[in-house]
């Protein structure tokens, strides 16, 4: 009796169809839930009640983020253009995807993304979940067709069933859960432990050229903390920052139709910028040096410029010495701890 009970289930269990496995994820324990640890310097992060962080998602959204079977070809993963030595932005000008294809716009880093709300240089996207959606179709980037085929592909692998049976208990692999799972593991992806939160926030060592560097940034000398303000350094909102006065891309103005809007870009975080080189959504500057001589000249007029670009045909007439402080200062805001950080490498290396 016992023999056939045996045979029986080793029936059920074999006849298990890869593309329809789920009889095999029965029981699984409950995910263990995850709590982010931030400064309170930073706003409350958004995570939808639907998605709470849990250690299995996270983990499955880890191994997609880094995997290429994500793209048509095998070729491409997120990581390919997200880097973690970059602080997971792209050190080209212009991202390489599927096919060598090439990018219009240089992409931005996505640390500390949980606490933002609008999503890509020209706000396109409002949550994480959604905005997963756009580089697996986009054809510059993963270059899929359709999410049968990413689906198949993941259903195909004996991994991916076991990473979404335990982090959602299920192997019915589906577009909703795969989207949850890399918004799960970009929310993890926090950095507040530079060298300017150690001294700001706990009384750490700081030179006095960074001080005064500090005080061009967040004083009206420099005036960059309107639109980058202390603690996650962006405001995330869109502004003009004077970089032309023609539009090759003409930003939000592609999402919202306003002509007020024209030439508006998110402004970046400057957190880790020392490793997120080129920069602006072009990537036209290579260096910092690059980025605080176009503050300094004022930037160039234009209808949408930013009120707050107020030295426009004026210039910051920084010193030497001021360029030299204002750099050290934003140096200061890198967090090697974060770009050192092992739980956010690649899995399949470990
Ligand atoms: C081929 C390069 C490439 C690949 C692959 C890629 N991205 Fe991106 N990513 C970009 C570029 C470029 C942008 C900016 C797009 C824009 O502004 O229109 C971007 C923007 C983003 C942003 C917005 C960050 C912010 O602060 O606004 C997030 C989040 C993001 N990508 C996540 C992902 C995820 C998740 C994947 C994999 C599913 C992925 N990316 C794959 C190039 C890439
Ligand atoms: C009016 C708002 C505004 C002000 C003031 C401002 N910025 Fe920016 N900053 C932006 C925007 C918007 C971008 C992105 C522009 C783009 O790519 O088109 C940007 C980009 C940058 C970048 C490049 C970041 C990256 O990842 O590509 C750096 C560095 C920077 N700003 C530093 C500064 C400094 C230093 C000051 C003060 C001297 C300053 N900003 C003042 C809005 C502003």
């Amino acid at each position: 009796m016992i023999n056939r009970f045996i045979i029986f289930i080793l029936f059920i269990l074999c006849s298990c169809n890869k593309y329809e496995p789920i009889c095999e994820c029965i029981n699984v324990p409950d995910p263990t839930p995850m709590s982010l640890s931030y400064p309170n310097n930073f706003p409350s992060p958004n995570i939808p009640v639907w998605n709470p962080l849990t250690e299995e998602g996270v983990n499955l959204g880890r191994h997609l983020f880094y995997d290429p079977i994500l793209s048509s070809d095998n070729t491409v993963s997120c990581a390919s253009c997200h880097k973690l030595t970059s602080a997971f932005a792209d050190d080209s000008q212009y991202s390489i995807g599927v096919g060598q294809a090439l990018g219009e716009r240089n992409a931005p880093t996505i640390m500390n993304v949980a606490f933002q709300n609008v999503f890509d240089w020209d706000g396109k996207s409002s949550s994480l979940e959604q905005q997963a959606v756009r580089p697996i179709f986009n054809e510059v980037e993963l270059h899929n067709n359709n999410w049968t085929e990413v689906i198949s592909r993941l259903k195909m692998s004996e991994l991916y069933s076991s990473l979404f049976c335990a982090a959602f208990g299920t192997e019915d692999i589906d577009s909703l859960h795969i989207l949850m799972a890399i918004s799960q593991f970009e929310r993890t992806l926090n950095s507040f432990n530079s060298r300017f939160d150690q001294w700001f926030y706990n009384g750490g060592p700081y030179t006095p050229e960074e001080m005064d560097g500090f005080n061009i940034f967040a004083t009206e000398r420099g005036d960059c903390f309107h639109c980058h303000p202390i603690g996650l350094f962006t405001d995330n909102t869109f502004h003009n920052n004077g970089l032309d006065s023609d539009f090759n891309d003409l930003g939000r103005y592609n999402i919202t139709g306003n002509p007020l809007d024209e030439g508006l870009f998110k402004s970046p975080t400057l957190r880790n910028i020392e490793f997120t080189a080129p920069y602006m959504h072009d990537g036209r500057f290579n260096t910092l040096d690059e980025v605080i001589e176009h503050y300094n000249f004022g930037g160039y007029d234009s209808p949408t410029v930013d009120p707050l670009m107020k030295y426009v045909g004026k210039g910051l007439l920084l010193t030497e010495q001021e360029k030299s402080n204002l750099k050290a200062f934003l140096l200061s805001l890198s967090d090697s701890s974060f770009i050192n950080n092992l739980e956010h490498a690649n899995p399949f290396y470990e």
